[in-house]
């Protein structure tokens, strides 16, 4: 009744923003990731039998949302998984290796590891994908991050509740590097949950947003598949420049960027003239992050981390899926 799993945060380079009404934390939009090498989320269940579940999170005990979304992931893994009766409380210990406030969703790994690790110690033989819709279904980006590599997660359709993250191609696949330029050590950002569903309830340009994000989603995954940066560049640059147009229009106004991240979008484009070439992402956070060939990742991250009020660099590379390691 006790495992221990890892995971790693993903990167979405076609975005997810907005939720379908019907419910089940259906996306609205199809996202396309890369999970993350370098970065680890690892988790260990006990179902020790207590009277509540427990998380603690790095070091430290949690309370309110967090502890509410692992009772939710542990009870679909419980049902999923064809288990009766009432599903013992667990203890849940997890912990991450890369500090919280870089803005790499470790929401994403959390649950992805919390899924697998929940898998492990129940015995209940869900695949990847079951868990992908399991942990999909308590954070959308989770889904991703149970698989390695290129991963894809289709926009729901209806209320259809099953809906996993699909692998497009293993981390082998392209030897792409992302260089986050972390701009401020604070974290105040308005969460990625409660931001995308102000922009979709106030947001004029939330409609336009959703009938155009597949089109850009279908450039990403045809980038991705033919390994050309200089096609992925510019529609990973619109997806995100899309998705934060459409919360700048909310109303009031989400505004996750500070003026290092304007910075860093000006001096990546600056870089990438006459140098390699080097594209940029923003997540629902001030952070950068910029994707260039293997080749190019030292002199991209030197001039990354040269710019003016960038705080430091992390670089990271496609990593593996979410397994169970005890
Ligand atoms: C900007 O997956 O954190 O990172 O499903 O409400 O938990 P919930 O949202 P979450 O949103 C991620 C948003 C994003 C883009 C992306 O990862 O696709």
């Amino acid at each position: 009744m006790k495992a221990t799993a890892v995971a790693h945060p993903n990167i979405a380079l076609a975005k997810y923003w907005g939720k379908l009404p019907e419910g089940h934390n259906l996306p609205a939009v199809p996202s396309l990731s890369v999970t993350l090498a370098g970065m680890t989320t690892r988790t260990e269940v006990h179902f020790d039998g207590g009277a509540e579940d427990r998380l603690t999170l790095d070091g430290e005990v949690a309370t309110g949302r967090p502890v509410a979304r692992v009772t939710q992931l542990l009870d679909l893994v419980w049902n999923e998984g064809g288990r009766d009766g009432e599903r013992p409380r667990a203890t849940v210990v997890s912990a991450n290796d890369f500090p919280t406030a870089a803005g790499l969703a470790s929401s994403a790994s959390a649950f992805a590891a919390l899924a697998a690790a929940a898998n492990g110690a129940l015995e209940t033989d869900l695949t990847a994908a079951q868990l992908s819709c399991i942990a999909r279904r308590v954070s959308a980006s989770a889904g991703r991050s149970l698989f390695g590599g290129f991963v894809e997660l289709p926009a729901g359709v209806g209320a259809q509740a099953h809906l996993p993250a699909v692998p497009l191609a293993g981390p082998d696949h392209w030897d792409l590097r992302l260089v986050v330029a972390v701009t401020t050590e604070e974290k105040k950002e308005v969460g990625s949950t409660e931001g995308m569903k102000h922009t979709a309830a106030t947001s004029p340009l939330y409609d336009a947003w959703v009938s155009s994000a597949p089109a850009i989603y279908e450039r990403v995954k045809t980038a991705v598949v033919a390994r050309d940066l200089a096609a992925l560049g510019p529609a990973l640059e619109q997806s995100a420049l899309a998705m934060h147009a459409t919360a700048m229009a909310a109303d009031p106004g989400l505004l996750y960027w500070n003026d290092v991240t304007l910075r860093t979008m000006h001096a990546v484009r600056q870089l990438r003239r006459g140098g390699p070439p080097a594209f940029f992402t923003i997540d629902a956070g001030p952070h950068v992050k910029v994707f260039c060939r293997a080749d190019d990742v030292a002199a991209i991250s030197a001039g990354v981390e040269a710019i003016e009020g960038v705080k430091r660099v992390i670089v990271a590379a496609p990593g593996e899926g979410a397994r169970v390691v005890e």
